[in-house]
Parts: structure tokens; C-alpha cells; sequence
């Protein structure tokens, strides 16, 4: 049994989630992230309302800033796929090398895009356990365009 810290808001939503098995999906995808220059490979589960599982992970490019991180990759696929109603997203990643592993501002960014009155919930380790909060307390401002 992994140890975990709820916040508040994450609470509710996180009652359905099978935290651990979300996590061990982003453990397995974090193995076929492709990252050869910094050699640090990360991995995002992505659950979807239905109950389906996407995952990414990071795909590094030769032109450095063409990289794409695991849970941009993830939200990618997911919704090629036709998912655009979002649970819950778990990161993995080394974690010798980065003790906390948010997404990064960019990711939250993006999955701020497709945040809802039912909050979407961040998997992810800090320290010796995982935290599990809304996408709006790791992002609290985001920008969203007004689609008139
Ligand atoms: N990375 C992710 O995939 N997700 C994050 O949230 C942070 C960083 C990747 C990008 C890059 O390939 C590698 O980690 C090192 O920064």
C-alpha cells in the first residue's frame, strides 16, 4: 500500500479512483517514454470518465524544445481517441531525480483546459508518497479563451 495525501478538493472524486493501479499504469508507460538526451523518462495514466485508461509518455526531440512531456502526450491521444471527459491523471517518474514530479506549468496549462465542475484529479509523487490534488490548486489561475 502506497501512502497518500488527499487535499480537500481532490477528496470526493478521488473516493472512485483506484489510485494505486492508476499510478502502476504510468509506471508502465514511463518504460516506453523515449528520452535519450536527458535521459529521464516520464510516464502519465490519463483515466478517462468512461473508466478507460490512456497513457503517455515524454518523447524527447534532437531540437530540444520539440519535446513533448508524458501527460501532454497522453491528453493527446486521449483525445485522437475521442475522450475529452477527464478523471484523473497519474505521473511517474524517476524520482531519485526529482523528489516532487507535478506536471509541469505547460501540462497543467493544458489539462486546466479540460478541468470541470467535477475537478480533475493530479496523481503524483512528492517525497515518500503520493499527492493527490485538483488540477486548480496546482494551477489556480489558468487562461481559458471565450470561444464567442
Ligand atoms: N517531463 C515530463 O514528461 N513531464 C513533466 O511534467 C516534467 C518534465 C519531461 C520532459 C523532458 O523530456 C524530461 O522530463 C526532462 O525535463
Amino acid at each position: 500500500m502506497v501512502k497518500v495525501s488527499i487535499s480537500d478538493c481532490a477528496r470526493e472524486r478521488a473516493r472512485d479512483i483506484d489510485i494505486e493501479d492508476l499510478f502502476n499504469r504510468a509506471r508502465a508507460a514511463q518504460k516506453r517514454a523515449y528520452a535519450p538526451y536527458s535521459n529521464f523518462r516520464v510516464g502519465a495514466a490519463l483515466l478517462v470518465d468512461s473508466g478507460e485508461i490512456i497513457t503517455g509518455g515524454n518523447v524527447e526531440n534532437g531540437s530540444y524544445g520539440l519535446t513533448i512531456c508524458a501527460e501532454r502526450s497522453a491528453v493527446v491521444r486521449a483525445v485522437a481517441e475521442g475522450h475529452r471527459d477527464f478523471t484523473a491523471i497519474a505521473v511517474a517518474g524517476d524520482t531519485d531525480r526529482a523528489h516532487t514530479l507535478p506536471p509541469c506549468g505547460a501540462c497543467l496549462q493544458v489539462l486546466a483546459e479540460f478541468d470541470s465542475e467535477n475537478p480533475l484529479v493530479v496523481i503524483f509523487p512528492d517525497g515518500g508518497l503520493l499527492r493527490i490534488a485538483c488540477v486548480s490548486e496546482l494551477l489556480p489561475i489558468s487562461f481559458h479563451l471565450r470561444n464567442d
